[in-house]
Order: C-alpha cells, then structure tokens, then sequence
C-alpha cells in the first residue's frame, strides 16, 4: 500500500471534521488486531560485556517475564461466576453494584459507563432492548439516542413515559463499534438481565428485537413471527411473567413501513397492562 501524503493541519480538522460527520466514532486500524494474542515483553538481555569482562547476568535470573496488564478473556469459567453473582443480589443496588464491581466480561473494558437502567423499577411494564450504542454509553441510560427518542414517541403512544416504565438492555456495556455482543459475552451477561428482571418483577415484559426475544424466550423463532404475540419469560426463581416480543425501535427507524406492526403490538401492551391492573 502507498502509504499517504503527509497532510497539512488544517486538511486534518476538515478530514476528522468529515469522519464526525459522517459518523465515525472509533478509531480502528485497517488490518484487526488480536490484542490477547500479544506476546508478554520478553525478559531484559544480558548486555554486551566490555571484553575481558564476565557477561552482565539479569537481577533475578529466574523471575518470571512482567505480563501485560490481563484483559478480560471472556470464558465459561466467568459465565458461572456471573450466574453465582447475580444470584446473590437481593435488591436492584445491589445488582447494579455487582455489575460495577463485574470484570468478566471484555466489554466492560472498552465502554465508557455501566448502562444499567433508566424509567421506574417500580413500573408494571420493563422493555429490554440489546446492548447501548454510542449516546447511552456516553450518558450511562439505556436508549437516549435515536432509537431511545422513538421508544419514548412508542411510549407516549399508549400513554406511559419513564415514570411509568422500566428500561434495561441484555447487555449492560457497550460493544466497541456497536458490533454484535459475542455468544459467550451474551452468555456472561445472561444471569444479570435475568435477576434484573426478577428483582424489577414487571407484571409485563417487552422484549425489543431479536437478540433479546431470543435470549429471554429461549428461542431460535426470528422477531418477525414471534411479534405480536404473547409469550412467558421464566425467570430464574420460576416465577411467570407475560412477554411481548416486539420490534427494535432502531429496526424501525430502518423500516418505518413495519411502524404499524410495531403500533399493534404496543395496543396490544396496553390491553394487557389495563387488564393486569384492572
Ligand atoms: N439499542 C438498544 O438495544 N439499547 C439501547 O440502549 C440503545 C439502542
């Protein structure tokens, strides 16, 4: 590759100016790089020796080689750990503590904040979208950006607003890039969404999207013929909560034409919730 010319200040304020624009929000290399596969520095050399001169030893010829500060590898091993610590929260604060305190998972490393609720725990009805994208990790809240800003029209719609409902994510950090959350990154996260929801106790459950109507409803099914019908997530202490997959408001910036569908569903959300409360 032809590496590029050197480019004047003012050029590079215009071309990072462009990026922001357009967007770009990660500062990636063009050829990925395993960072785990990095190998730890090597041990000092012995240094020449001046001639005549026995060669230098190292201080400590059988200390073990420095290792580069560990990055959390996700692995079976931190699954359990996570499913032993969601366990053990016996309140929303605490959970959210463990959470804080959790360094199992990769992703904690790269975000900037925890995302870990935002609403009313207290609320009858909890929506669980994926993972933050860029203005919730920033913020710390789940959905403040564009699709948070559409969850909020969706919730207006049927007459509720934060005050009136809970919100959460599958995946409490954000992925690097917004790329898919890894099997195993979705497997650790698994038992604190689940207690999450079995601390909140909503009488209704919306799953937004695929990712999280798979995980919550252990099903391969795909969103579009798992929406709109109600389902039951069981939370881990075997209590049965009603669930209605619908549409990731981010899908339906993509596609508003499937708004309608979305729209009947949320009615259908309503229906529920005047019927649990009547
Ligand atoms: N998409 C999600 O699934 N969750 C958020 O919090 C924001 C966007």
């Amino acid at each position: 590759m032809t590496p590029n010319p050197p480019l004047d200040p003012a050029q590079l304020r215009d071309l990072l100016q462009f990026y922001a624009d357009a967007g770009v929000d990660e500062a990636l290399e063009d050829e990925p790089q395993n960072r785990f596969a990095e190998a730890p520095p090597k041990p000092a050399q012995p240094k020449p020796a001046p001639s005549g001169k026995a060669p230098e030893q190292p201080a400590k010829a059988s200390a073990p080689a420095a290792q580069p500060p560990s990055a959390a590898v996700p692995d079976e091993a931190q699954a359990a750990r996570a499913r032993e610590l969601a366990r053990q929260a016996d309140s929303l604060e605490a959970l959210r503590e463990i959470l804080a305190d959790f360094d199992g998972c990769n992703l904690r490393h790269t975000a900037k904040n925890l995302v870990f609720a935002d609403g009313n725990p207290e609320a009858e009805v909890m929506f669980v979208g994926e993972a933050p994208g860029r203005d919730e990790d920033l913020q710390g809240l789940p959905f403040v950006g564009r699709s948070g800003r559409l969850l909020d029209r969706m919730l207006a719609a049927i007459g509720r607003d934060r005050t009136s409902a809970y919100i959460s994510n599958v995946i409490p950090w954000r992925p690097p890039g917004n790329r898919d959350p890894s099997p195993l990154e979705t497997e650790i996260c698994r038992p604190f969404i689940e207690r999450h929801i079995e601390l909140a106790a909503p009488k209704v459950l919306v799953t937004l999207g695929n990712p999280s109507t798979k995980l919550l409803l252990h099903t391969k099914t795909g969103i579009m013929r798992m929406r709109g019908k109600w389902s039951v997530h069981t939370t881990p202490g075997g209590a049965e909560i009603a669930t209605m997959p619908t549409l990731h408001p981010a899908y339906l910036l993509r596609n508003p034409a499937h708004k309608k569908l979305a729209w009947r569903d949320f009615l259908e959300i309503k229906k529920k919730l005047g019927e649990v409360n009547g």
